[in-house]
């Protein structure tokens, strides 16, 4: 049977820090393997479109502590879901051909594309036309099933409560409530994770639709406690019991269309008018994405990316590296991708911050 001599490498979706790490981690072992790396640029565009570049050590190196990607990323290149623009409007067309051409033409042997679960879906399809693939998974959101966690959820966790400790000081300061809106789009993560480091008074999350009034009565309580300000983190994804999530526009060349956004300031008004209270608030927005990655995201990238290459070398197609406790184990990408991974009201982040007094916007869960 033929050896895996060239491999090509991809990272396709939303950034976030520790995808270089990755690329680093399967660059190198594969040259002392004696393979061959192509990097693709800008995602499943690259792979569409023709765009590469050979990688080499150099390439590789000192790059383990920066954010981004050096190979580029886009959320618009879905070689099956194609935008293209026709008398000024978009139609979708199936690209997928021009990929495997692509593939074939740069004499590739397998595929590793990091991404997540948008990617996920597309590397499993390409597997379906015969392109040999193996998969990392990454997104700041958390929420691929397969993987107890993901690489760059970390780091944006740390962005979180790094902002929520500031926005501490000055609620504090000035008697007010601080609402911060995080990412995630329809999972929580971010906000559970980030609200409880962070010290969060309430955390509202897509998994938990919450109640208007218990949120008024949460910060009420607070101030007749002499506690004068609250802390707010509310997840993109947010929805009250009564109403819809909020969105801040469609784009129709993403892979998914729905840009989330706007709760944050929802919240912020909804408390100042309905207890009188001052309130301020703050979108974090992409500085969850940027920046260097913590000490744990790179190290599990590195795990990650090496243990790619292994299966590559393996030939185990059709898989995905995957963190189960401590280990880094493979799954297959169709049963990573058959569930996303949700906030449940019985995990022990949400017990917990139950448990020291943070509410949920509900009243018991
Ligand atoms: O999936 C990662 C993520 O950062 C989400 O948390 C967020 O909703 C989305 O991507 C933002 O995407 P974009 O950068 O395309 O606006």
């Amino acid at each position: 049977m033929k050896k895996v001599k060239r491999i090509g490498i991809l990272t396709g979706g939303g950034d976030c820090p520790g995808l270089n790490a990755v690329i680093r981690g399967v660059t190198k072992p594969a040259h002392d393997h004696g393979l061959t790396v192509l990097g693709i640029l800008d995602g499943f565009e690259g792979l569409v479109e023709g765009k590469a570049m050979e990688l080499y050590n150099k390439d590789v190196s000192g790059i383990l502590a920066t954010g981004g990607t050096i190979l580029g990323s886009s959320n618009k290149g879905d070689p099956f879901h194609w935008p293209e623009e026709f008398d000024g409007k978009i139609k979708i067309i199936d690209r997928s051909k021009d990929a495997l051409k692509n593939y074939e033409a740069w004499g590739l042997d397998v595929l590793i594309a990091i991404g997540g679960d948008g990617t996920m879906h597309i590397t499993h399809q390409l597997s379906q036309m015969g392109i040999n693939v193996v998969g990392v998974p990454k997104t700041i959101d958390n929420d691929l099933e397969a993987t107890d966690q993901t690489f760059g959820h970390d780091s944006a966790v740390f962005v979180v409560s790094e902002a929520l400790d500031r926005l501490h000081t000055t609620a504090s300061s000035h008697h007010r409530v601080m609402v911060i809106e995080v990412m995630g789009r329809y999972a929580g993560w971010i906000a559970l994770h980030g609200g409880l480091a962070g010290g969060a008074d309430i955390i509202l999350i897509p998994e938990i639709p919450f109640d208007w009034e218990f949120v008024y009565d949460k910060v009420i309580q607070r101030n007749m406690m002499g506690k004068r300000f609250s802390l707010v983190c509310v997840a993109e994804g947010a929805k009250p019991k009564d109403g819809n999530i909020v969105i801040k526009g469609k784009d129709p060349k993403r892979t998914d269309p729905v840009q989330l956004g706007g709760i944050g300031e929802l919240v912020s008004r909804k408390i100042s008018e309905n207890t009188g209270l001052e309130t301020r608030y703050a979108v974090l927005g992409h500085l969850q994405r940027g920046g260097s990655p913590t000490p744990f995201d790179r190290i599990l990238a590195t795990k990650f990316g090496t243990s790619a290459i292994e299966l590559a070398i393996k030939k185990q197609f059709g898989k995905m590296v995957a963190l189960r406790g401590w280990e880094i184990k493979s799954v297959k990408i169709e049963d990573a991708i058959s569930r996303q991974k949700l906030v449940k009201a019985t995990d022990q982040a949400v017990l917990a911050a139950h448990a020291v007094g943070v509410s949920f916007g509900t009243e018991k869960l």
